[in-house]
């Protein structure tokens, strides 16, 4: 697929996403010579900034972010493709401007994407608005809309935005970002299971004993209290990014890499997880926020004393699930997923624990018990595969250790790509494989759906976990007592 020429439109310009994320990512396509001539970007902001300004703001964002790499001659080059358009978001008025500015054929390319970058709650109006003043009309050009995360609050109100939204656009329009399968170590995944022959056999129950998902941040809330305390982990990571990364894991071969074959595969999976009913909660999920405690040696706040976080907060900083996906390939074998904020270690990582082999073998040796085999994947920050297989130690004595199979697949001269400027480009191309299809959306808000309602109503306990540590007790989600959360990328010694 080519990328065509477009002007981006990027509402909440001037906020938080689009300093540390977006305006980054289009500069590093302009680097690599990614982003087709022609192509504009219109940004969106309420503050009263000027054309200087506004290029003196982005300026600083993308030094920010590509530090010694910065290239004064991309720059100029990129420069002339921003303009800055002031206006707010829920004025009326600040559309038919907005379709006035766009009108311009002389400067703004006719395929638009519009990026979301806003409060959920205003996705709705903000759509609305946007086909009141005619501008998803696709005489000219294509329109497509990219939206950020939450995709609702729960099952019901997504679903309520999705029947409002689509009064005004088609699902081939719609662009549903998860930022996580812009990362090239889960696309790397699927390349992981579906290119190698030697995996696909053993990828299943009789092999395999559990999976762990774990996402964890040094990281607190940052400044974003009010949305923060209103989501939650469960909401922020669990129901998008790690549900995303658990279909990776477990679904069966799509037909292609095409769009709608792969998103397919992945609502199967979906759709196969046992739901949790509101009475077996406790034994599924667990909640806990994060008091005063260290990180990386300094002393931090506790969740309750974060700027615009209620004294009597609720609201989980930790959440962890378990989940059995009932169809031929995985039942029997539980999914544990993890996230929390202000944790030991900020790392993403997918965790395979394979059955242990039969003993007999070793009936008049030292050997008494031998380690699992584990594969793992290391999504960030350290980008790796590796394979931990039991070995003979060297010596006389039959004892044994775990050595690890390296496959990580970054050479030291290869540089990380960002997410978001695989998916930024993805939207020129038309290609939404690495984008979510609302059933994908609809089946990841069931699974969760009775955590949140039972959450929101039992209001009176909360556990807690210092920060800097790996988060509350919750042993009680596993099935067996052998199993414990895996922490590291390196063998574990028992
Ligand atoms: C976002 C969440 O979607 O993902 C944040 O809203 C979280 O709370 C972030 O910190 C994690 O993304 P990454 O790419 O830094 O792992």
């Amino acid at each position: 697929m080519n990328a065509e020429p477009c002007t981006y439109v990027i509402f909440g310009a001037t906020g938080n996403l689009s300093r540390i994320k977006l305006m980054p990512a289009l500069y590093h396509l302009d680097v690599a010579n990614q982003l087709p001539s022609g192509t504009r970007i219109l940004a969106l902001g309420r503050r009263p900034w000027d054309q200087e300004k506004w290029l003196s703001e982005v300026r600083d964002m993308v030094v920010a972010k590509a530090k010694d790499d910065f290239d004064e001659v991309v720059f100029k080059r990129f420069a002339e493709r921003l303009q800055y358009h002031q206006g707010d978001i829920v004025d009326p008025a600040c559309y038919s401007s907005l379709a006035e500015v766009l009108s311009d054929k002389t400067k703004f390319a006719r395929n638009i994407a519009f990026y979301l970058s806003i409060s959920p709650a205003d996705f709705g109006r903000v759509m609305e608005l946007l086909s009141n003043n005619h501008l998803f009309n696709e005489d000219e050009g294509w329109r497509r809309v990219i939206i950020e995360k939450p995709f609702g609050y729960d099952l019901d109100s997504a679903r309520a935005l999705q029947k409002r939204i689509s009064h005004y656009l088609t699902e081939e329009q719609i662009y549903r970002i998860d930022h996580y399968l812009g990362k090239g170590m889960v696309q790397n995944v699927l390349v992981f299971r579906f290119a190698n022959v030697m995996l696909e056999p053993i990828w299943n129950r009789n092999y395999i004993d559990h999976i762990q998902i774990t996402h964890s941040e040094e990281l607190g809330i940052e400044g974003r209290g009010d949305y923060y305390n209103s989501a939650g982990a469960l909401r922020d990571m669990l129901q998008s990014h790690l549900l995303q990364l658990l279909t990776l894991v477990t679904m069966e071969p799509p037909a292609s890499m095409e769009a709608e074959s792969l998103r397919d595969e992945k609502v199967k999976v979906l759709k196969s997880i046992r739901p949790i009913p509101r009475e077996a909660v406790h034994g599924h999920a667990f909640r806990g926020q994060y008091a005063s405690g260290h990180v990386k040696g300094a002393k931090v706040n506790g969740y309750l004393q974060e700027d615009n976080i209620p004294a009597d907060s609720m609201t989980e900083t930790y959440a962890s699930m378990k989940l059995n996906i009932d169809n031929w390939r995985w039942r029997g074998v539980p999914i544990y997923l993890r996230t929390g904020k202000r944790m030991a270690k900020a790392q993403s990582t997918i965790s395979i624990c394979f059955k242990h082999p039969p003993l007999q073998f070793f009936r008049d040796t030292s050997v008494h018990c031998v380690d699992q085999n584990w594969i793992l994947l290391g999504i960030q920050p350290e980008e790796c595969i590796r394979i931990e297989m039991t070995v003979k130690e060297p010596g006389l004595e039959m004892k044994t250790r775990t050595s690890s199979l390296d496959a990580s697949f970054r050479n030291e001269d290869e540089k990380a790509i960002d997410a978001y400027e695989d998916l930024l480009l993805d939207v020129l191309k038309g290609d939404r494989s690495l984008f979510l299809r609302f059933d994908e959306v609809e089946y990841a808000w069931r699974i969760v759906d009775p955590i949140v309602q039972t959450w929101a109503d039992e209001r009176d306990y909360i556990a807690t976990y210092p920060a800097g540590s790996w988060g509350p007790e919750d042993s009680r989600l596993f099935e067996k007592s052998a199993h414990t959360w895996r922490s590291s990328l390196t063998p574990e010694c028992k």
